[in-house]
């Protein structure tokens, strides 16, 4: 009996079937057989809940203010990509479950923690919902909305500040405006301060995953103005406990302009001068540009948020709704 060799056998396999060449990691732990050829790796080092997002929202305040929690416990930094993993959104994901399992403690013999990993980057992207289905079915799931044409401009202002060569040489408005016969760097800027936006859109990509029982939506406005109820509510649909009282963790910092951290002495710890940047108010056109560019997309958001009712409406959507009309 003649065979090919192990490798000439996979080349073949994959040349016959190319999509199984794209990996799907599934949990080990939900099947007898996998677990014991996986044995002794522990089941319990993956995340309860995610924060998907999108960047620009205040992902960075909630994972922040999460983390004080003492039963709350996120990933160990990435030397890449620091606070965020990015495991289901980009190449990081063909490194293989291990690889971000190691980004977690094992809670074998240590108190129970619920462990959380916010990587903003996975709210808009077209694989995450599945892949992230595929491994943590039953993990609840935590986005932040705020106006889609705020988080654009604060996009813009993150990319100026990073060095952009786009937000440097081109104005906020000319970028969003900037039509698909544009460079091509300038159209990805375009893309990048426009496409997470759509917020319905993406959002429907995530309920043909999960249900929306496990779904939670935020609104980025009251994270910024009143963070000590959204984290109430938060605990209470993560149902951690004992919930944190975090009317004595937060204060509103007058020139942060923001709620920061309260430490032992006293004195309040704010997040970094990339979060909460300070830039001029956007130019009346371009507001109005927005406003009309994201009016089909908004009124969906509304409609998807009449459909589950349990999903809080957020002010500014109503406002945004208002002015457009
Ligand atoms: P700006 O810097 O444009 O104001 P992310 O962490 O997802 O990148 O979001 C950054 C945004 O979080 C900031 O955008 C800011 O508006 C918002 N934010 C919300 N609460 C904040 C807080 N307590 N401190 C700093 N920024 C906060």
């Amino acid at each position: 009996l003649l065979t090919a060799s192990p490798v000439q056998l996979g080349e073949k396999y994959f040349k016959m079937y190319p999509d199984e060449g794209n990996p799907l990691w599934g949990n080990p732990c939900y099947d007898a057989r996998h677990l014991k050829i996986w044995f002794p790796k522990p089941c319990d080092q993956l995340p309860h809940f995610l924060i998907i997002g999108p960047q620009k929202t205040g992902t960075t305040a909630l994972y922040t203010f999460l983390s004080i929690h003492p039963n709350i416990t996120s990933n160990y930094p990435n030397a890449d990509t620091f606070e965020e993993i990015q495991f289901f959104s980009g190449n990081n994901y063909y490194r293989g479950l291990e690889w971000y399992m190691s980004f977690f403690p094992s809670l074998h013999n240590g108190t129970f923690q619920y462990l959380f990993e916010k990587s903003a980057t996975y709210f808009e992207g077209e694989l995450v919902p599945r892949r992230a289905r595929a491994l943590l079915p039953h993990a609840k799931l935590v986005t932040i909305l705020t106006s889609p044409t705020n988080r654009a401009y604060s996009w813009y202002q993150h990319a100026r500040a990073h060095g952009n060569q786009m937000a440097l040489d081109y104005s906020f408005h000319q970028v969003v405006t900037a039509n698909d016969t544009a460079p091509k760097p300038l159209r990805e800027l375009r893309n990048r301060c426009l496409h997470p936006g759509k917020y319905s859109q993406h959002l429907e990509r995530w309920l043909l995953y999960f249900p929306a029982q496990q779904i939670y939506v935020i609104d980025g406005d009251q994270l910024k103005s009143n963070p000590v109820k959204t984290m109430v509510d938060l605990q209470h649909f993560l149902n951690i406990t004992p919930s944190l009282n975090y009317s004595s963790q937060l204060r509103f910092n007058p020139k942060k302009g923001f709620f920061c951290q309260v430490m032992e002495t006293n004195q309040t710890k704010c997040l970094g001068r990339s979060k909460g940047r300070k830039y001029s108010a956007m130019e009346e056109r371009t507001l109005k540009f927005l406003q009309r560019y994201y009016l089909s997309h908004n009124t969906a958001l509304m409609k998807l948020l009449k459909r589950i009712t349990f999903w809080s409406f957020p002010s500014w959507l109503r406002e945004e709704l208002a002015e457009s009309a």
